[in-house]
């Protein structure tokens, strides 16, 4: 998490730092600050809060008497979000902000800064001070960078300016950071996309790189040969155009989405991922689905999928337990990442450590960019467009849709379905936008949920089968927006515990799509109203009229739809529940969008 930006030689400095800290506030948001550099001068300001204060705080001046800048917008990690553990940590020497996290910060700390006084909460301070010690005896800065280099382990991109030769140095190890070329300067940012304005070439850094600015040059340390490619650039991907927010934005982008990703997979993609499938998907013995968070509930409808459409095991994985965990080198399986940003920490070490065990591997993601796309055996994107907003949504279908064509190819490949039966599923996949639309045009529901939703104590989502992980999914996107109280149930786990969490204050929302498991989950609700519960059922097939019970009509659904269709109403609640309560819909409490750090 955190975002850095360097703009290095170049003008307007104050406007074109604030625009990039904007697009990359999504990464966190804790605080903010900005370097700017001159020879032997440097003038840092900070802020507690969001970029906005931070350019409040930023006075009339145009800082026109300085060449370059850096700056910062923090997740805190180490330390509490104050203006003292705010980046840039700077003198009139030295500026440095980071993205990551230096897990050997303490050991560091008792070696050199020994004789040091103040409290030092974080670990970039730490290096900060460590920095200055070193260049004690160091005056060089190239070599006192490389010293920095061998003296610290854990997961960073830096960002160093020396005011004596105004050298600006950056090192990546781990944390994302692309640098862009242009006649107006030198740019660099943990998200290429946020520099789409400034630069038409950029280069992504690689694990151990050093570069070196001086001037309008750029040197690499390590490396000789480096490729800057053309940057690809996406219009509007900032803007929230007549929508209040981001999220709601992104929630009615979904048909538009569903349908573009969907239309390159038919025509494009899977003709000629059919042909890599080919030779891997005959010899195995399993598929594991590896995510973190709502791309984890995507694992668990792969799941679902697989079980259904092939022969083949799945099974699914939490990224943080899975890269600690002894895995087996005989078993002849693919491992399949999922991941929104291609950037979230557990997911990329996680996948580091199974292709180190000899696993071809396939990342589902939405940028293209993304260090998990450099490091997986095969790309399955989706093209969901840039999602801003921190709760996941359109990302999340975009995901479903992957994992719903990868499952009926794999089932074609392998004999598992006929190919009248997969041309009929693509059919019902093609026509997931229209029954999204049809959700989107009738919310009359909507006011009626929210006041039940205030009313209310607690949220349960309850529901069985595929539609188990989208009850999941619907928990996490009240609670993490709406910050209520909120958990989701498998329909047959209730009577094994959960029940006893039922009374008139609680609100129970349950999912029943018309299957096989309907009857049983119908009285998953008859066993709640029983107990003086507040249930609210979406189905596509009636209950008729109870106390206590509001029904949602849902379109009717295939099997390979359910998860699309009962997903979007959940988003939808969520949303104008949190609009109701006045949260941060898009940038919610402790959260950030991408997290990069353990
Ligand atoms: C929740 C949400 C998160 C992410 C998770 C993984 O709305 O967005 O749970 O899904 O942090 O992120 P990615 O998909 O970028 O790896």
């Amino acid at each position: 998490m955190c975002g850095i930006v360097g703009i290095i030689n170049s003008k307007d400095l104050k406007l074109k730092a604030i625009n990039v800290l904007n697009k990359l506030e999504y990464r966190g948001y804790d605080s903010a600050g900005v370097s700017f550099l001159a020879k032997n001068k440097i003038k840092t300001i900070t802020e507690v809060g969001k970029i906005a204060e931070l350019s409040k705080s930023l006075s009339s001046d145009s800082y026109s008497s300085f060449e370059s800048v850096i700056g910062h917008t923090r997740w805190a990690t180490h330390g509490i979000v104050s203006k003292n553990n705010a980046h840039p940590f700077s003198n009139q020497k030295i500026s440095l902000v980071c993205n990551g996290i230096i897990e050997n910060y303490n050991e560091l700390k008792l070696k050199y800064l020994k004789s040091h006084k103040k409290i030092i909460e974080s670990d970039t301070e730490t290096i900060f001070l460590v920095l200055n010690e070193l260049s004690k005896e160091i005056p060089d800065n190239k070599k006192l960078i490389k010293k920095l280099v061998s003296i610290i382990k854990g997961h960073y991109a830096f960002l160093i300016y020396f005011s004596n030769t105004q050298e600006v140095f950056s090192l990546k190890s781990g944390s994302p950071l692309s640098v862009g070329k242009s006649s107006n300067g030198i740019y660099f940012s943990s998200d290429s996309s946020a520099l789409n304005e400034y630069v038409d070439n950029i280069y992504h850094l690689k694990d151990g790189d050093i570069i070196r600015v001086l001037g309008q040059d750029t040197s690499f340390l390590n490396s000789k040969n480096v490729n800057f490619e053309p940057l690809k650039k996406t219009s509007n991907e900032f803007s929230k155009g007549d929508f209040k927010h981001f999220m709601i934005k992104e929630i009615h982008e979904q048909p538009l989405v569903i349908k573009n990703t969907q239309k390159y997979y038919d025509v494009d993609y899977f003709l000629d991922f059919r042909n890599k499938l080919k030779d891997v998907s005959k010899e195995l013995d399993s598929f594991v689905f590896v995510g973190c968070g709502t791309a984890y509930h995507a694992c668990l409808i792969a799941k679902y999928y697989f079980e259904k459409y092939t022969d083949i095991d799945a099974s699914c994985e939490y990224a943080s337990e899975l890269r600690y965990k002894k895995i087996s080198s005989k078993k002849r399986s693919i491992y399949v990442f999922i991941s929104q940003s291609g950037e979230t920490m557990d997911t990329l070490m996680a996948l580091k450590y199974v292709k180190s065990k000899g696993y071809n591997t396939i990342v589902v993601t939405n940028s293209l960019e993304s260090t998990m796309v450099r490091e997986a055996n095969i790309t399955l994107p989706t093209y969901a467009m840039k999602e801003i907003g921190v709760a996941s949504t359109k990302a999340f279908t975009c995901q479903l849709l992957a994992l719903a064509n990868l499952s009926i190819e794999v089932g074609l490949v392998r004999k598992n379905i006929n190919k009248k039966e997969y041309l009929q599923l693509k059919k019902d996949l093609r026509n997931i936008p229209a029954k999204l639309i049809k959700i989107l045009k009738n919310s009359s529901y909507i006011e009626k949920v929210v006041n039940l939703l205030s009313s209310s104590k607690a949220c349960y989502f309850i529901a069985r089968n595929i539609v188990f992980p989208i009850a999941l999914e619907g928990s996490l996107k009240l609670k993490e927006i709406s910050y209520m109280h909120s958990e989701g149930f498998a329909g047959g786990e209730m009577k094994h515990g959960p029940i006893a969490l039922i009374d008139k204050d609680v609100l129970s929302i349950c999912l029943n799509p018309k299957n096989e498991l309907y009857e049983k989950s119908v009285s998953n609700c008859e066993e709640i109203l029983a107990r003086g519960g507040k249930v609210i059922v979406f189905s596509s097939k009636s209950l008729g009229s109870k106390k206590n019970l509001l029904e949602i009509l849902m379109p009717k659904e295939n099997y390979i739809d359910t998860p699309f269709i009962y997903t979007l109403p959940l988003q939808l609640i969520s949303y104008y529940f949190a609009l109701n309560e006045g949260t941060d819909i898009d940038q919610p409490r402790n959260l950030a969008k991408s997290v990069t750090v353990e």
